[in-house]
């Protein structure tokens, strides 16, 4: 897929599948299926790190793991995440983040919210990256929202999401991630848009689907919300398999001579 496989997909009304990815192995496997394409999110802080919001990743780490992933995935369209507060500084910190970011591998990057981000999206594109935006629920801005929550249920935080996803095409993004939002909210935006809406928690009407790799595959033991579909039981078999090994090996079955150098 390519940047302008985004805008003909909408056009021809075919849905965009999108998943994360923040590592070589992981890459290497998605490069061989018929995922569209690839984000390096920000929640790498939380599935790869172990912390409970986004906030602690850095733009050098984010650039490490986008790095691993277009090594592996050389076929895909690759969006990288812009984390906490890397496009919020002078602009020529937040092009010195961007270009951090391009130059690990991405193809786009992917920034937060729309207040304050216009001018700067505007110069972003203007530099030949290609922008993806992310409305709803903002998960860098968790404490100012007070929690992981639906956005956009009341009237206000309807009408301005909607501005929001309008500001962002008119500054020039290709497309926008809507996440935890109302079915209709979300719908409303995507006929109103000319680029595609990606979500995620935000019902069947938007353009394309993302969802989290290790959530999707089911590896969380408890992480299970109500957006979420798993299509595998990733916990129970990876425990399966750690626990033959563990027997094999304490059982003396394992290496057999097979598996032995003479
Ligand atoms: O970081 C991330 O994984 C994301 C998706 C939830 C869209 O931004």
């Amino acid at each position: 897929m390519k940047i302008q496989d985004f805008s003909l997909r909408k056009q021809q009304k075919q849905k965009i599948s999108m998943l994360t990815c923040y590592d070589y192995t992981f890459a290497c496997m998605l490069n061989e299926s018929p995922i569209d394409c690839l984000l390096v999110g920000d929640s790498a802080a939380m599935v790869m790190h172990g912390h409970n919001t986004t906030l602690k990743i850095s733009v050098e780490m984010m650039a490490w793991h986008t790095e691993a992933v277009s090594k592996g995935a050389n076929n895909k369209f690759i969006v990288g995440d812009m984390p906490f507060l890397s496009y919020r500084k002078g602009l020529s910190e937040n092009m010195d983040a961007v270009q951090k970011i391009m130059c690990a591998g991405a193809h786009a990057i992917k920034l937060e919210g729309a207040k304050g981000n216009i001018d700067l999206v505007h110069h972003i594109v203007e530099s030949g990256v290609p922008v993806m935006g992310h409305l709803g629920l903002t998960p860098q801005s968790i404490h100012q929202l007070g929690g992981f929550k639906v956005q956009g249920k009341n009237n206000k935080e309807y009408q301005q999401i909607l501005q929001d996803s309008l500001a962002l095409q008119e500054a020039g993004c290709f497309a926008v991630v809507l996440e935890c939002v109302p079915t209709l909210l979300a719908k409303e935006i995507s006929e109103q848009l000319t680029i595609p809406t990606i979500g995620i928690g935000a019902g069947p009407y938007t353009d394309g689907q993302v969802l989290v790799l290790q959530d999707m595959l089911g590896m969380g033991k408890t992480f299970k919300p109500k957006f979420l579909r798993t299509y595998a039981q990733g916990f129970q078999m990876f425990q399966d398999a750690f626990k033959e090994f563990h027997d094999d090996v304490t059982q003396g079955s394992f290496p057999s001579e097979k598996e032995s150098y003479l």
